[in-house]
């Protein structure tokens, strides 16, 4: 196992930071990859931080974690979280851990967003805690929580 986490993140995401930012903040995606960067050497792990909008390149990433032995995934499917039975799939098909992440808290926000295919299947959930719930999920997987 690598001590390598993929940050994996869904549509719309590449908007951070102009996107909605009363509910989403300020805070680029960029920015956020810098931050996590930093928190990972100091917790001796690296990250390999992605975005894509495209729903299969997700289930694409989850399978290449496994065959690189990742040691986890960190993982914002963004509003595909919501929809995708092809993404609950991938994390049970792959044994490496994924963490489910979120920026805002879906569950406070319209009924829509409170169903969780990915949450079904992860490991764990962190949500509600803007560009820090990024550094949470970091820090369980550095503690061994996943
Ligand atoms: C989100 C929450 C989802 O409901 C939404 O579709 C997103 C972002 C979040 O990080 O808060 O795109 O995953």
């Amino acid at each position: 196992m690598s001590n390598t986490v993929f940050v994996l993140n869904g549509p719309n995401l590449n908007l951070l930071g102009l996107r909605e930012p009363e509910i989403y903040g300020s805070t680029t995606l960029d920015e956020i990859a810098g931050m996590l960067e930093d928190r990972a050497r100091d917790l001796g792990l690296a990250i390999d931080m992605r975005q894509t909008n495209h729903e299969g390149m997700l289930v694409d990433w989850l399978h290449e974690a496994q065959a690189e032995g990742a040691r986890a995934v960190l993982l914002n499917a963004a509003a595909y979280t919501h929809t995708s039975i092809a993404l609950l799939d991938a994390i049970k098909a792959i044994r490496v851990p994924v963490i489910e992440v979120h920026l805002s808290d879906p569950k406070t926000r319209e009924s829509f967003r409170h169903n969780s295919y990915v949450g079904m299947a992860a490991a764990k959930t962190i949500e509600g805690h803007g560009p820090d719930s990024y550094r949470i999920a970091l820090e369980a997987v550095a503690a061994g929580e996943v």
